[in-house]
């Protein structure tokens, strides 16, 4: 290895590296020289150093955040924004955005998420096509066809695309789907260590949803979308089947409270429920995770009986693209996440461990929304737009999302 590849080595402590050589063609050597020269070995270094120390405790003020209720809007309150909403998606100023860079671990389908096959009452479904499907549904609705950006990451992007292909994109215009690929970071192990995947080459993952502003705009997407006066973004997870991702109302509801970000929530089931929930932290917005919310906080009701933290993120927002463009060069914070991954040995060894090995760090889409005073927020009932394929089993698996699906198409 040359001087300059061993210091970069030697300063990170990652000279592990050296002893792999004798295992690498000269071609996979080339190619890990690439990598390392590549890797901002400085951030990795300080992600894993902030493993190692308790999170600051700092002084947070929290309170409840103010939503609107589906529910409770009369038919003209509803009336008014939706035509407000449908102005703005037959002018062409909307476009959706899909999460779908994620692993999927849970579920454990060895593709892209949006491949996995649902046995519908309609038939067998992708996911994927049952996105393409609520864009038909809109293209008869509004006689416009809403542009769709996919975005995945390395792990899965050759996949992705590969399969709308050989799938003819269901139908759907091609021109109006386009993939952009996130960016990754690698794992690191108890001892701050890169890891070596089959490939010989050091093992990356996607660096988390929030990945999402800064690719948006480096794969030309964001300049593309602003030339064609797209004002507004949906962004949803892949694994929501059911998501209503061109709805009017948010997008009125957010117009007329004259703000940049909406989103959307469903109602808590019950103070122990395990999600996360929208309040505000030192007077901004901020989703807190159940884990980090205090539990005489967790069952404080309003006046009405009704849970004060009870709007339940499902993953579902929408963004003006001045917040896209605003976010374009923000770094958000990274999270640690100890997971398992397989690895090679310095034996020539590949180990697939049975516990926890490395750290993996993401950054989350909604950790940019403290930057702004306020977002509006729209309560829907979960049975009518939240239906997550997340587990093999049980709680949020194919079987409960089919059934909801089912109910609802
Ligand atoms: P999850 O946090 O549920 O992760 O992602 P996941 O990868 O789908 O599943 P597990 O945790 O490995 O089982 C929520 C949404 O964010 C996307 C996912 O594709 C999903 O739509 N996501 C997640 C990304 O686009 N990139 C990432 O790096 C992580």
């Amino acid at each position: 290895m040359e001087e300059k590849i061993v210091s970069i080595l030697e300063k990170y402590n990652q000279t592990h590296l050296l002893n792999y050589i004798n295992l690498l063609t000269q071609e996979e050597v080339e190619k890990l020289k690439q990598q390392i020269l590549r890797i901002d070995f400085e951030e990795l270094q300080t992600l894993y150093e902030n493993t190692k120390k308790k999170p600051k405790i700092e002084e947070n003020k929290i309170e409840h955040i103010n939503y609107t209720n589906k529910e409770k809007l009369s038919s003209k309150e509803k009336q008014e924004l939706e035509d407000i909403g449908k102005t703005v998606i037959k002018n062409e100023h909307y476009a959706v955005i899909t999460l779908a860079g994620g692993q999927g671990t849970r579920l454990g389908h060895s593709g892209p998420k949006g491949t996995f096959l649902l046995n519908t009452k309609n038939g067998p479904k992708y996911i994927f096509e049952i996105f393409i499907d609520g864009f038909k549904k809109a293209k008869n609705e509004y006689n416009i066809e809403v542009p769709w950006y996919i975005m995945t990451s390395k792990e899965n992007h050759k996949e992705t695309v590969e399969f709308f292909e050989n799938n003819n994109y269901f139908g759907y215009n091609k021109n109006k789907i386009k993939f952009f690929m996130q960016n990754e970071l690698p794992l690191l192990d108890i001892n701050g260590k890169v890891i070596l995947n089959k490939e010989k080459q050091i093992k990356e993952a996607a660096n988390g949803n929030g990945g999402i502003y800064e690719s948006f705009a480096k794969s030309g997407l964001l300049e593309e979308v602003n030339k064609k006066q797209i004002e507004w973004l949906f962004v949803n997870n892949i694994d929501n089947i059911i998501s209503n991702f061109i709805d009017p109302l948010l997008l009125g509801l957010t117009i007329k409270e004259k703000q940049k970000i909406g989103a959307k929530s469903v109602a808590k089931t019950n103070p122990k429920e395990k999600v996360g929930v929208f309040c505000k932290i030192n007077e901004k917005p901020k989703i807190i995770e159940y884990i980090d919310l205090a539990e005489e906080l967790a069952e404080k009701v309003d006046e009405n009986g009704e849970l004060l933290y009870g709007e339940v993120n499902i993953g579902a927002y929408l963004f003006n693209i001045s917040v896209l463009k605003d976010l374009a060069k923000i770094k958000l914070p990274y999270h640690a996440a100890f997971k398992k991954s397989a690895y090679l040995k310095e034996n020539g060894e590949y180990i697939e461990p049975e516990s926890p090995n490395v750290y993996k760090f993401e950054s989350f889409i909604f950790d940019a929304f403290t930057r702004y005073n306020a977002i509006s927020i729209l309560r829907v009932k979960r049975e009518e737009e939240f239906a997550p394929v997340k587990n093999k089993e049980g709680a949020d698996s194919p079987e409960t999302a089919v059934k909801l699906y089912n109910a609802k198409v």
